[in-house]
């Protein structure tokens, strides 16, 4: 099943970002560091949009559509994950506020910004790991053929230009992180302190 795969997949690449953003948040909290700001800004670009433009609705629209009408029992789940696609985007938005607040009044807001960061990462691993956990096994279990046809076929990013489109802007924002994070999260260059 190409969209099980897909699935896995895409919650590696938003784990790698939030691993990364959380790394990077807490060598953010020593007064001296000068953060590259790029490089936080160009991560919460793709936490935001990756899942929101790319991985949600393919689940809302495709798997969570079919398995709500083949395992009628896991309506609830199922509404509690798409209601959780709701708040994700809502508390991208406390993210986003936190590190603009940061930005402008560095060092002031840093601790902020850590809390924001963390609180993020927690409620998006809960979501990833109840996907991974229930949903998907689930599914493996209950739907036919026909659906994993249909389903792989909306994940199929190949067979869809726009979203074939997307993704390689996204590989391309990925790319474009580790590219500016500072090793070991990526490649980019140490942060500098102030006095260092
Ligand atoms: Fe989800
Ligand atoms: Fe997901």
């Amino acid at each position: 099943m190409l969209a099980i795969q897909k699935i896995r997949d895409e919650h590696r690449s938003i784990s790698a970002v939030l691993h990364g953003l959380k790394s990077l948040a807490r060598d953010a909290q020593d007064p001296r560091v000068k953060p590259g700001f790029e490089a936080l800004r160009a991560m919460i670009r793709y936490i935001d949009e990756y899942p929101e433009q790319m991985h949600h609705p393919k689940e809302d629209q495709y798997l969570f559509a079919r398995l709500a009408a083949r395992a009628p029992e896991a309506k609830a789940l199922l509404d509690g994950l798409r209601a959780e696609h709701q708040q994700g985007a809502r508390l991208v938005r406390e993210l986003e506020r936190a590190l603009v607040f940061f930005e402008d009044a560095a060092p002031a807001g840093a601790r902020e910004f850590l809390d924001a960061v963390n609180a993020y990462a927690e409620f998006h691993w809960k979501h990833m790991r109840a996907e991974e956990t229930e949903v998907l096994p689930l599914a493996e279990k209950r739907l036919s053929a026909e659906d994993w046809r249909a389903i792989d076929a909306a994940f199929d990013t190949n067979a869809d230009p726009i979203a074939g489109i997307h993704e390689r802007d996204f590989e391309a924002l990925f790319s474009r992180i580790v590219s500016l994070a500072p090793a070991p999260i990526g490649f980019g260059s140490r942060w500098g302190k102030a006095g260092a």
